[in-house]
């Protein structure tokens, strides 16, 4: 079973290399990427000579800096690992499923998980990046892996279905992937068809979860309880020690300047669809 914070140990560089992530994370360390070496593209001069052209993540340094390499890098290496996790964790919950049709949309969802993780990855190569010769480990947000723990840990499906397919999904990662593929659709060109697909994950989620929530008062309540923890969590992640990344990132042009109003009513929208929240 792989969950991420199993597999890996904080650095002491880890946090401050931080920029952002499928929503969130911290402050840029800028000698985390510089230290890995991009590969150049080549070229033929006219007399033979072999001359490099400067790749993506040079011209990303020089418009914009070193922060917004490190705020690339932990997008993508954050998604690439949570769709690991969200592999596993569908995984998990294929044999407790009686329904068919429930059980196909886990069969599903795992399947365009591991599509995405592949687009992820080839978006850092994109870059112009070796895939393994730097430290993904510096780009990594703590609080995703605590997230996934705590899903991983649970037996309750409800709140699987909730912090998975509702909040992980259908509120933090389809606002970050639908403002960066709209806003900088030259670094992140698949965003917006990723988008699409994650949409399809939350209607999964939002299927089985009206199935189960409807079934049983008890489940309802727990429901709730759910609801309100992934609440407080969104007003801690996006507006502790994110929101001067968010600020910087607004000031570049990556997100909307109400990139977190904007994920509140997200949250609002999608947890009210289960009758969770009164918007
Ligand atoms: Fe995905
Ligand atoms: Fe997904």
């Amino acid at each position: 079973m792989r969950c991420s914070a199993r597999r890996r140990s904080s650095t002491s560089c880890s946090r401050s290399a931080r920029t952002t992530s499928p929503a969130g994370s911290s402050k840029p360390c800028p000698s985390t990427s510089r230290r890995s070496s991009p590969p150049r593209r080549h070229i033929r001069s006219e007399g033979g000579t072999a001359m490099s052209t400067p790749t993506l993540k040079d011209e990303i340094i020089e418009k914009h800096g070193q922060n917004a390499l490190d705020l690339v890098l932990t997008v993508y290496l954050n998604f690439y690992y949570s769709e690991l996790e969200i592999i596993d964790l569908c995984a998990r919950w294929i044999p407790r499923r009686e329904d068919l049709r429930e059980k196909s949309y886990l069969l599903h969802h795992a399947s365009d998980e591991v599509v995405h993780a592949r687009l992820f990855k080839e978006g850092v190569e994109r870059l112009g990046l070796v895939w393994d010769e730097f430290d993904h480990d510096k780009y990594r947000i703590d609080d995703i892996d605590q997230r996934f723990r705590r899903l991983f840990e649970s037996d309750d499906e409800i709140e699987v279905l909730i912090g998975l397919n509702l909040y992980a999904e259908g509120v933090l990662a389809m606002e970050e992937l639908h403002q960066l593929g709209r806003n900088k659709p030259e670094y992140f060109p698949e965003f917006a068809r990723i988008e699409r697909e994650e949409r399809r994950h939350m209607g999964f989620g939002l299927t089985v979860a009206k199935r189960l929530l409807d079934e049983d008062e008890d489940t309802r309540r727990r429901g709730i309880e759910y609801c309100k923890w992934y609440s407080e969590h969104l007003e801690n992640y996006l507006g502790g020690e994110l929101s001067q990344t968010i600020s910087w990132a607004i000031g570049q042009g990556f997100v909307e300047a109400d990139y977190i109003p904007r994920t509140r009513a997200r949250f609002d929208e999608t947890m009210s669809k289960l009758g969770l929240v009164e918007v």
